[in-house]
């Protein structure tokens, strides 16, 4: 079903690893919905991922950039322009890795220079591609830009360690670059808390079965998948919301306004 409720703008969309990610998802959607896009990922995602063949069910161009590098944010932001033919309508940010959670580093033994490479992939990027936007002045008015985040930047988990730090930080550029872009030129910016989901990124964090079983036992419409999440992009790039900005946006189902559930009663009164 499409609602060509993006026809005629244009974006980049960065993080797109495999069918199971939220940025591939969205992709599709957006597609599907009249926009049209470059897609971008780290040079080394691009030989473990199967971007190029998203890149041709989209009609879009892949061009790789390290999200930490300015040099590569420059020349993905202006090769973007050159392609889809002027300044850009919406960025979609996937983007999250920790080292530390890669190799099973606890909260209690963390490397920290591991520990700011976390920050440095997973939050300090966003505000690398906001100001390479404005420093370039790549963005429409009402321009939508978005990065995905997670409770734990509100709430305690035991396995989410560094993560919960980059996160809380990803939310707060969110709100400090929003004020002053939506200031200088309209432009939005906001995050989307999204329910716990089967991709790389989320299947790496321990424990996370449980997790996710936690929360759709919480959540009144149970967890949010990666497509619902994609339709929620579309909706946030659209103009139809062209008056949010600087906002976290919980996608999850209710579950972070859910103190206990019925499910969750039952099953703990056994
Ligand atoms: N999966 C979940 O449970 C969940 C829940 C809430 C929020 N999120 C967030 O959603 C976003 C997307 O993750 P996903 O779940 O789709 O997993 P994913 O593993 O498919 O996507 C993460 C992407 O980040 C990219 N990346 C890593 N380092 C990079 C760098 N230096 N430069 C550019 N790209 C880099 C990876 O190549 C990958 O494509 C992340 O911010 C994640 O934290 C995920």
């Amino acid at each position: 079903m499409s609602n060509n409720l993006l026809k005629g703008k244009r974006g980049i969309i960065f993080g797109a690893l495999d069918e199971n990610s939220i940025a591939w998802k969205t992709a599709l959607r957006v597609h599907a919905e009249g926009g049209t896009f470059t897609l971008t990922n780290a040079p080394i995602a691009m030989r473990m991922g199967k971007i190029n063949e998203l890149a041709s069910t989209c009609g879009a161009e892949v061009i790789p950039a390290d999200a930490t590098s300015e040099t590569d944010l420059t020349s993905l932001f202006t090769k973007s322009q050159e392609i889809l033919g002027g300044k850009l309508d919406f960025v979609l940010h996937s983007i999250g890795m920790s080292p530390n959670i890669r190799k099973g580093r606890e909260y209690g033994d963390m490397n920290y220079e591991w520990y700011l490479k976390t920050l440095d992939i997973s939050a300090l990027s966003f505000h690398k591609v906001l100001q390479t936007c404005e420093k370039l002045d790549a963005l429409n008015e009402y321009a939508s830009v978005l990065a995905l985040s997670y409770i734990a930047a509100q709430r305690a988990y035991p396995d989410y360690t560094d993560m919960a730090q980059a996160k809380a930080m990803l939310e707060s550029i969110a709100r400090s670059y929003g004020q002053r872009y939506g200031t200088k030129k309209k432009v939005r910016v906001n995050t989307i808390s999204q329910s716990p989901t089967r991709t790389t990124a989320g299947a790496g964090i321990s424990g996370f079965d449980v997790f996710f079983d936690f929360a759709q036992m919480m959540s009144p419409l149970g967890n949010a998948s990666a497509e619902d999440c994609a339709n929620y992009i579309a909706v946030m790039f659209s103009d139809f919301t062209r008056m949010v900005t600087m906002q976290n946006l919980m996608h999850d189902g209710g579950f972070s306004s859910a103190g206990i559930s019925i499910a969750l009663v039952d099953r703990l009164s056994k």
